[in-house]
């Protein structure tokens, strides 16, 4: 196996919009290596269809603020989310002049709402696209200091006193060792770990295993978000609240409105949506007999509908896995408290989407905190180490079966039993030295699925405890 070598100042894992914004907010001095798992375009960011939050327009953030701490049922940190929405209402006129055009009429910017929000402050780009658009659009304005490589696998990182200092991984099957002064996670979150996902295949907690064996601190690993509407297909695809916004709902068989029974009724909060939804028994649909311009306004949704022969009046749908509000866990400014070692955008525990983020607020985060991000990274030039990285040793089938199981637990409902005994069975696994691409790629989908595991399990005993000091305290009294 042959070895490529590669200096940089700057390393970023990862390039959705999190890791484009922290390059395209860097001194054109450095020399920046941005790399990407499969085709740049596999990103999460590329598949967002609703769009960015921002009260832009707005005389201050303040309903924002409020909206995002009320979906995130309080659970959110109040001066992140302040960071957020404030430095957030800059976002649609610094991506302007990036290139990025936002949908316009004669009367202004075409400004959609989604689940949660009290008003209209989602912004979009051709219509339900607009991760691609916006995407396509930053892209184009990468500098010549920045190298994008496509296909690049990282299974390590690599410290020298306490200081990470680069990575491991394969270029394609050739081994590559990068040395940087800064290292940026913007790898995404989990979605890819299990089929019923909104997320795109490639996303599968790769971060998150990388920054807890380089030291880091995960945290809130157990806060996953559900979203209420994935179309029911073989191959789901995300079917947007911005749908439900312009005046679609949620209603059964014999078309009776679902979320009936909550104030905002099909705009609620998408946690609740989605736990309503995972209990009714029976199929569910989008009426959309409400929605005008279906076609022009969801051109995206239009599309998947025709190609899946789906009837666009009455779309079913089904909730399934959609983002990862827990990770690495990180200050203000990005950094994880390991040396040289950052994290943004949705594999970052920023503290802004406590248990539930607010719709759109996503790619909001990447933008603000990519800005902290590169604002924050200061380089030093450190001697490069390589750590030894070893692989599980593990037929492809072997994997697909540990795959299926992860699935089977990691669901609206967690299965504890069934995690356990995954825990236990991929603690036996042999390992070996001999990493190739594909034994390094099944290590790190398993490894992360280890990793939530044992969140999960001590969520569990935690709660367990919680439950036997208090039955014990009733007794005692
Ligand atoms: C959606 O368009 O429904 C998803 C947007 C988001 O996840 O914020």
């Amino acid at each position: 196996m042959s070895l490529q070598l590669k200096q940089v100042d700057v390393l970023i894992i990862g390039a959705g919009l999190a890791g484009v914004t922290v390059a395209l907010h860097l001194p054109e001095t450095y020399r920046i290596l941005l790399v990407s798992k499969r085709d740049v375009t596999s990103s999460n960011s590329d598949l967002a269809q609703g769009g960015i939050a921002s009260s832009y327009l707005e005389p201050s953030s303040l309903d924002h603020a409020h909206d995002t701490l009320v979906a995130s049922k309080m659970t959110a940190q109040a001066d992140r989310v302040v960071t957020l929405v404030e430095d957030g209402r800059g976002v649609v006129s610094e991506m302007e002049r990036f290139g990025v055009a936002f949908d316009r009429d004669e009367s202004g910017y075409k400004i959609g709402r989604e689940g949660a929000h009290g008003k209209h402050r989602i912004y979009h780009v051709g219509g339900d696209e607009t991760g691609r658009h916006v995407m396509t659009a930053l892209r184009e304005r990468l500098p010549q200091n920045v190298e994008v490589m496509e296909h690049v696998l990282i299974d390590g990182l690599t410290k020298t006193g306490g200081r990470v200092v680069g990575a491991t991984g394969f270029q394609g099957d050739e081994r590559i060792h990068i040395q940087a002064g800064a290292v940026v996670l913007a790898t995404g979150g989990i979605g890819g770990l299990v089929d019923w996902t909104s997320n795109c295949r490639a996303v599968t907690g790769d971060g998150l295993v990388l920054a807890s064996a380089a030291g880091a601190e995960l945290s809130n690993l157990t806060e996953i978000q559900f979203h209420p509407t994935l179309l029911a297909v073989e191959t789901p695809h995300l079917v947007t609240e911005a749908l439900r916004g312009a005046g679609a709902e949620l209603v059964d068989e014999d078309g009776c409105h679902v979320m009936r029974h909550h104030p905002l009724g099909s705009l609620a909060p998408r946690d609740e949506v989605a736990a309503v939804l995972t209990r009714h028994c029976g199929p569910v649909y989008l009426d959309t007999s409400r929605v005008k311009d279906i076609a022009a306004r969801f051109p995206k949704l239009w599309a998947t509908c025709q190609a899946e022969r789906i009837d666009v009046a009455r779309i079913p749908v089904r909730p399934g896995l959609h983002f990862h509000m827990g990770g690495v866990r990180v200050d203000e400014t990005g950094s994880t408290g390991v040396a040289g070692l950052y994290a943004v955008g949705e594999v970052a525990d920023t503290g802004v989407h406590g248990m539930n983020r607010l719709a759109s607020n996503s790619l909001l985060e990447c933008w603000v905190f990519g800005k902290r991000v590169a604002a924050s990274v200061r380089l030093e030039e450190r001697p490069f180490t390589v750590t030894e990285v070893t692989a599980y040793e593990l037929s492809k089938e072997a994997f697909q079966a540990y795959r299926r199981r992860l699935g089977n637990w990691l669901t609206i409902s967690p299965e504890f039993g069934e995690m356990r005994s995954f825990l236990e069975n991929t603690q036996q696994l042999a390992r070996t030295k001999h990493v190739t691409r594909q034994l390094a790629e099944r290590t790190l989908q398993l490894e992360a699925g280890r990793i939530l595991a044992r969140a999960f399990m001590r969520m569990e005993e935690f709660h367990e405890q919680n439950v036997t000091a208090r039955t014990a305290h009733t007794i005692s009294n």
